[in-house]
């Protein structure tokens, strides 16, 4: 017999055992079974007649180190419930000391804003797009009718990786690798970080916008409208003022941009709206048809508009908010109101 290994079982039997005594009578029961004259202790040692006498005496008195080892454990096992028992209940834990407060965490309001405008567009049967936030000069600028030395490069200030690659300074690009890729009708949009060197109460050198492209037969200015018209009433509450004005964007013609009425002061006229009673919120125009020769849509056959959107802008008409930085500090003061 292997009276080492014996020995191991015996002991981690004991210890399984222990673990789920609770009551005095568990732990008589557990001392009868292992050290009890009939125990197995007491076996063991019984058994020691068959090994040869000159081993006897290690046997023997490497069974009763065993037996003293059992004996103190099942002792101080007993001692602990019964003290447990004395606390009440058999309740190891202090159920008077004041519980760890993890502060429950918040969507960050930018994150709001984009679910909820993303939520907005594929209500209304746009599907998400997606492009490199690394773009290159093609895509960025000249794809979109923005040649090198064209003056509207220096509306949107860039960051260059080298001569042809940039930081993507809007969505735009978007349009085209998707108009490159998939044949018309098409209804898509793409959120994402765009990039511009520039810093101020309502410029931060990144910053998120988000991308609109409707193109099929027979698509109109009267389509752009109304889907803008729905959108700023979802998003701002029914009966928002929406104002079209014209502008210029080299990618699309006619330009515009689009306004809200003023939240704050209701259209009278107040500091945040300059007292035009008026807020920009994004741009859009339909489709260049420079752009549709491009991906070889013909332009005959299709049009579309298109939109982008600065979604800090958003948000920050949306929570009043008048500093864009703000967003960016990660102050937990300024993130917990939302
Ligand atoms: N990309 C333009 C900007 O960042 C916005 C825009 C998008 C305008 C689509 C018209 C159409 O300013």
């Amino acid at each position: 017999m292997d009276w080492e290994k014996k020995l191991g079982e015996l002991e981690s039997q004991v210890s399984e055992l222990l673990a789920q005594a609770q009551k005095a009578e568990d732990f008589f029961r557990i001392k009868q079974q292992f050290l009890g004259k009939q125990g197995e202790i007491a076996g063991l040692l019984r058994g020691i007649r068959e090994i040869s006498p000159e081993l006897r005496p290690i046997f023997g008195q490497r069974i009763n180190q065993a037996k003293q080892l059992l004996e103190d454990r099942i002792a101080e096992a007993s001692r602990q419930a019964e003290s447990r028992q004395a606390r009440g209940g058999g309740e190891t834990q202090d159920l008077t000391l004041p519980g760890v407060w993890n502060p429950p965490g918040r969507i960050h309001p930018i994150s709001q804003a984009l679910d909820e405008i993303c939520e907005i567009l594929e209500d209304l049967g746009f599907q998400i797009a997606d492009g490199p936030e690394i773009e290159t000069d093609f895509y960025n600028f000249e794809a979109l009718n923005i040649p090198k030395g064209h003056p509207a490069r220096e509306m949107q200030d860039s960051f260059y990786i080298d001569d042809e690659i940039v930081l993507r300074t809007q969505t735009s690009p978007v349009q085209i690798r998707v108009m490159e890729k998939q044949k018309p009708p098409l209804r898509i949009y793409a959120p994402g970080r765009v990039y511009r060197r520039d810093m101020d109460v309502s410029h931060t050198p990144m910053f998120h916008q988000v991308e609109g492209l409707w193109v099929d037969g027979g698509i109109t200015f009267s389509d752009l409208k109304g889907v803008l018209m729905l959108f700023a009433e979802r998003l701002f509450g029914e009966g928002t003022p929406v104002r079209f004005r014209p502008s210029f964007f080299p990618f699309t013609e006619p330009s515009a941009e689009v306004d809200i009425g003023c939240r704050i002061c209701r259209g009278e006229g107040c500091r945040v709206c300059g007292n035009s009673g008026w807020l920009e919120i994004l741009g859009a125009g339909m489709v260049h048809p420079g752009l549709f020769r491009r991906v070889e849509y013909d332009p005959a056959e299709y049009t579309g508009f298109a939109f982008g959107l600065g979604v800090e802008r958003i948000a920050m008409l949306k929570f009043g908010i008048n500093d864009i930085r703000l967003f960016f500090e990660n102050d937990l003061h300024f993130l917990k109101q939302f």
